[in-house]
């Protein structure tokens, strides 16, 4: 429907908004395009030396992924949307992450928006992907290789929860299946050095 479409359209640029690249503005640091690994998200803006741009980036890069599908979740059936229109507003939302209109195309890596996608499906499913990634960090220090983790179950989350503490829908499934894929493949670089073992250590300022 229209609605869907137009849905679909305001996800993909409000997810276009790189959080990463304007609270680094507006606090007066470094575009983080251009130091460590040149990524515009917030693990990346942590080695700017700033835990508070850090969080905010987080904060908001999360949101945005959140707000389309918690409104199209809760409001949409009134208007005849259903779950296929929540899983494209969460899709839009992070592919205007990684590719942003607004940034010539030149995005992150989807992690902090895939989970505020997720928590907007189900906020459990949200906090078990959230748990994943924070126990995978804890114990290894690299945040991305605990996204990668947690970007692998969350599909069998939503699967093996469907029915039970949310609804089973095949579409939401496809949503994550091709968030998940989407993020592996921006990490290509990030596995690289995982398993070349040079990846950086959450929070240390030096990469490459
Ligand atoms: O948020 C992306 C994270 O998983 C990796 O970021 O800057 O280490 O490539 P980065």
């Amino acid at each position: 429907t229209l609605l869907t479409v137009l849905c679909t359209l305001a996800a993909y640029l409000i997810g276009s908004l790189s959080f990463a690249v304007l609270v680094s503005r507006s606090m007066g640091l470094a575009d983080p395009r251009s130091y460590g690994s040149g990524n515009p998200g917030a693990t990346n803006v942590l080695r700017s030396g700033s835990k508070k741009a850090a969080i905010a980036t987080l904060l908001l890069d999360a949101a945005k992924g959140w707000l389309p599908v918690f409104l199209v979740r809760v409001f949409g059936p009134a208007h005849g949307l259903d779950d296929t229109a929540v899983a494209l507003a969460g899709l839009a939302a992070f592919l205007g992450h990684l590719y942003p209109v607004f940034f010539r195309f030149q995005g992150g890596k989807g992690v902090a928006t895939a989970a505020g996608v997720l928590l907007g499906i189900a906020p459990l499913l949200g906090l078990a992907t959230l748990l994943t990634w924070i126990i995978v960090a804890g114990f290894f220090r690299y945040s991305s290789l605990a996204a990668l983790v947690a970007a692998v179950f969350a599909p069998f989350y939503l699967v093996l929860g469907g029915g039970i503490a949310w609804p089973r829908s095949t579409a939401l499934v496809a949503a994550t299946v091709v968030m998940a894929a989407l993020l592996v493949w921006r990490h290509r670089l990030n596995i690289q050095r995982l398993l070349a073992g040079q990846e950086s250590r959450l929070g240390s300022k030096k990469k490459r």
